[in-house]
């Protein structure tokens, strides 16, 4: 790994798929308090990450200083209000001269923002790839990681160039985390533009698997669970699907008004300790039926989690055999399903659920 961290997933939230860039200091620290009251800090979510458009002008001297309207108390003491609260500040910024939003990149100034970055406290830098033209993506990368290595903080890496440059063939050594599509937004299925959806998204991380692992993960991107657009059903299957995918887990919704089902979502520590797992296999897709699919992974200890999903309009039956886990037919497993939070009978040979329509039924078999 880059830096020995990251050893298992990041997870924690991000100002962007809520909020873009209409973004303050005091929606942060109100972000930071909710994670606490919400108990979505104790469920594991730690990092609180300012996306783009935080940025005002360079000074004089050329170092990078936040809008002054909306960051009016400067970014140390934000960053110290962060870690107050026992959760770790992230922030982004941009490999080119401008960062999506306009605000000024890190082209040329990439160790003085490091250090910039480093003594205002950050833990995590995401990196984004807007304004980049004719640079080659993986020297790129590789300054920005040399000049947060040279910091002497310990910062997790995210690489965000959209899986332009294929990321997952040379990220590992250089970043925690690496974009493999273009933005998600908050929608079933389908494509919007350069954006897709969750079910888009999964269909892209197929054959992904093998580049993923303790300290280097695919960042299929965030959370949209909660942000108004998909039913509760489908933002359980986002959540699980994440989980099973070994995805970073960073929040995108309005923490500080969420619904108790969405909270619900978000904490639920089954699904969260899949997306844990120390061994950090990222899922396959190891059954796919038409619209009726299987998801599975190995756990520590010898178990599995898998996932039954039905991309169809109704309820249907989802099947997983223990030929698509390459398993012995005979043998007798345990079966928990982590929704409902109970053990079910043995299986052996197979296993079926009724699945609801964009649903998913989640389970651990040991
Ligand atoms: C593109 C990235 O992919 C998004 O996640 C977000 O960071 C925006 N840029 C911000 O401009």
């Amino acid at each position: 790994t880059a830096n020995g961290l990251a050893l298992t997933p990041p997870m924690g939230w991000n100002t962007w798929n809520r909020f873009g860039c209409t973004i303050n200091e005091t929606l942060i620290r109100q972000a930071a308090d909710a994670m606490v009251s919400s108990g979505m800090r104790d469920a594991g979510y730690v990092y609180i990450v300012i996306d783009d458009c935080w940025q005002g002008e360079r000074d004089a001297k050329g170092n990078i200083q936040p809008d002054a309207q909306r960051f009016p108390s400067g970014m140390k003491a934000l960053g110290d209000y962060i870690h107050a609260q026992g959760l770790k500040f992230g922030i982004y910024s941009d490999a080119g001269k401008l960062t999506c939003g306009k605000r000024p990149g890190s082209l040329g100034h990439e160790y003085q923002d490091a250090l910039t970055y480093a003594s205002w406290g950050v833990d995590y830098l995401k990196y984004d790839w807007c304004s980049t033209y004719t640079q080659d993506a993986r020297s790129t990368y590789e300054t920005m990681s040399d000049a947060l290595r040279a910091t002497g903080r310990p910062i997790v890496f995210s690489i965000c160039e959209w899986g332009l440059n294929k990321p997952w063939l040379w990220g590992e050594t250089i970043g925690n985390l690496w974009r493999t599509t273009d933005d998600i937004y908050d929608h079933w299925e389908g494509r919007h533009g350069f954006e897709h959806s969750v079910m888009d998204i999964l269909d892209l991380q197929v054959g992904l698997e093998t580049y993923a692992g303790p300290g280097h993960w695919n960042d299929p991107d965030m959370l949209e669970v909660g942000n108004g657009k998909m039913t509760l059903e489908e933002y359980k299957s986002h959540f699980s699907l994440w989980a099973v995918l070994a995805a970073p887990l960073m929040a995108g919704n309005d923490l500080a008004n969420m619904s108790a089902d969405i909270k619900t979502i978000l904490t639920n520590g089954e699904v969260i300790a899949v997306d844990q797992d120390p061994l950090g296999i990222q899922a396959s897709r190891v059954a796919k039926h038409g619209d009726y699919e299987v998801w599975a992974r190995p756990l520590k200890g010898g178990g599995r989690a898998v996932v039954l999903l039905n991309r169809s309009a109704s309820t249907h039956a989802v099947t997983v055999t223990w030929d698509d886990l390459h398993l012995p037919a005979n043998l007798r497993l345990k079966v928990r399903d982590l929704w409902a939070h109970r053990d079910l009978p043995e299986a052996s040979g197979r296993f079926s659920a009724d699945v609801p329509s964009h649903g998913v039924v989640m389970l651990r078999m040991e």
